[in-house]
């Protein structure tokens, strides 16, 4: 991990660091001294001042003001879509039933060999027979705030590694490559034996963070299993949104039938190929640390957790969508429309809300107001205060976390920003995207078997 972040900012152009310095603190890469200073000496900034020492950070609204307009953009068809309208034909998953059956205690294993209770969901399989696809994933920290979580894959033969974005809230994996402007790694797909180039044009509206390129297919490997023949989109052409990042690409988690291509995911494809232990994958992101987060495909990591998997049956193979029945803020049950619907979504830092509901839940609040310096979208609150917010997915609920809702302080006051943003009158009344900030408390399990669903176990960091 540390490899390819130091690999970053070897490769990373002067004009970058300028753009990187006024936003994020680089003292959390805990590069070797030649790294780290040759790092420094390219600044061209101080470090902004945070005042006395307060245990909240300054608000930084880059990424914030830049994730809402990807969001507006990533989701704009998302109501149709989660209608079935526009979308590609879903693949064939009649494969998940040849998939030992869970709920069946005589063929449940458990990882690291824990014993668990038979109602408590996703079990392991013995990992003599198939090995555990757990993949490491960096935090990616700009601001003390976790901003992504990435890791890598293999490309290509021979292999080439870069990191990409895990991300359940889209379904194309994209890489840099032959890309003029990107700053990261990219894949030389001159350098592998066994790429075969399609005609087709790719792009990926993520916001003003659109990408451009064209398809092929070539092996991937991802933490030892490998689809032979994925799908992938060879970005030539990046936004300057996507400057600043670590990683190469996004590596798309949710259903097909949302991916630009039509073809399957890297996940689906590890499914069909027989490649998994069971037909789900689970993520754990960690707070506020580098290390330590993780996706493990066809596997649940008990070491993650503290709890039951409580599950949510998915309204629609589409994102991994969810019913919100009920929402909850300070002692007020906020009234929420009867078709709402949740995206759970690993590569969406925050949480975003229609605007009636961001409204309600403010005014919960004592203190909240709305806050336009930033643009649209953001409410400040007191920051000693510790809001109870609470959402109800399919009839059960869920807390979020109070630390993790307070993304940061506003200059020369004692107030914070909240981590629940409006998305505007101009965006459905009936759609959620819950981001990180929300994951960061509950471990969840992407499951396409049982009729498709979501668990979410209590996370560790909350221990
Ligand atoms: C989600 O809500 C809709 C609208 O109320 C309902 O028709 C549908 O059955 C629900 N889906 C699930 C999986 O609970
Ligand atoms: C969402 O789509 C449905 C079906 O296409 C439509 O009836 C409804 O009015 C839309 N809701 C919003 C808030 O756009």
């Amino acid at each position: 991990m540390a490899c390819s972040i130091i690999l970053w900012i070897a490769t990373l152009p002067i004009t970058g660091f300028a753009h990187l310095n006024s936003e994020t603190s680089l003292d959390r890469w805990h590069a070797p001294g030649a790294h780290k200073v040759s790092l420094r000496s390219t600044r061209q900034e101080p470090m902004p001042m945070q005042g006395p020492a307060l245990p909240y950070p300054l608000f930084s609204p880059m990424f914030a003001q830049r994730e809402r307009q990807n969001v507006k953009v990533k989701y704009e068809d998302a109501n149709d879509t989660i209608a079935g309208i526009g979308i590609s034909p879903p693949l064939n998953i009649d494969f998940v039933n040849k998939f030992p059956k869970f709920t069946d205690p005589s063929t449940v294993f458990t990882y690291p060999n824990t014993p668990m209770d038979s109602n408590s969901g996703p079990p392991l399989v013995s990992p003599a027979i198939v090995p555990l696809g757990k993949l490491p994933l960096t935090d990616f920290i700009s601001n003390r705030k976790d901003i992504l979580y990435y890791g890598p894959l293999d490309f290509g033969t021979p292999a080439q590694q870069l990191t990409v974005d895990i991300d359940t809230g889209s379904a194309d994996l994209w890489v840099a490559s032959d890309c003029d402007e990107c700053s990261t790694k990219q894949f030389r797909t001159d350098q592998s034996q066994t790429i075969n180039h399609d005609d087709e044009d790719f792009s990926v509206a993520y916001g003003s963070g659109e990408v451009f390129g064209t398809i092929a297919e070539d092996v991937v490997s991802v933490a030892g299993l490998t689809s032979e023949q994925q799908t992938i989109g060879l970005v030539e052409m990046e936004s300057s949104d996507f400057q600043g990042y670590p990683n190469s690409g996004i590596l798309g988690l949710a259903f097909s039938t949302i991916s630009s291509t039509g073809k399957p995911t890297l996940f689906e494809n590890l499914m069909k190929e027989n490649k998994l232990m069971a037909p789900f994958f689970s993520v754990h992101l960690t707070r506020g640390t580098e290390d330590g987060s993780e996706l493990c495909l066809g596997c649940f990591d008990v070491t993650k957790t503290t709890g039951q998997v409580k599950w949510v049956p998915v309204s629609s193979k589409t994102y991994w969508a969810v019913n919100i029945t009920r929402l909850y803020s300070d002692g007020i049950d906020i009234s929420v429309p009867d078709d709402f619907v949740a995206a759970i979504d690993t590569g969406t830092t925050l949480i975003y809300v229609p605007d009636p509901i961001a409204q309600t839940i403010y005014s919960s609040i004592a203190g909240a107001k709305s806050i336009d310096r930033f643009g649209p979208g953001f409410f400040s609150y007191p920051c000693t205060s510790s809001p109870d917010i609470r959402f109800t997915f399919g009839g059960i609920e869920f807390e979020m976390n109070d630390e993790d809702f307070n993304i940061g302080r506003l200059p020369d006051s004692s107030d914070c920003i909240g981590g629940i943003v409006s998305l505007g009158s101009d965006f459905p009344s009936n759609i959620a995207i819950i981001g990180d900030e929300f994951l960061k408390s509950w471990y969840t399990v992407y499951d396409y078997s049982n009729g498709a669903r979501v668990g979410f176990a209590p996370s560790i960091n909350n221990m």
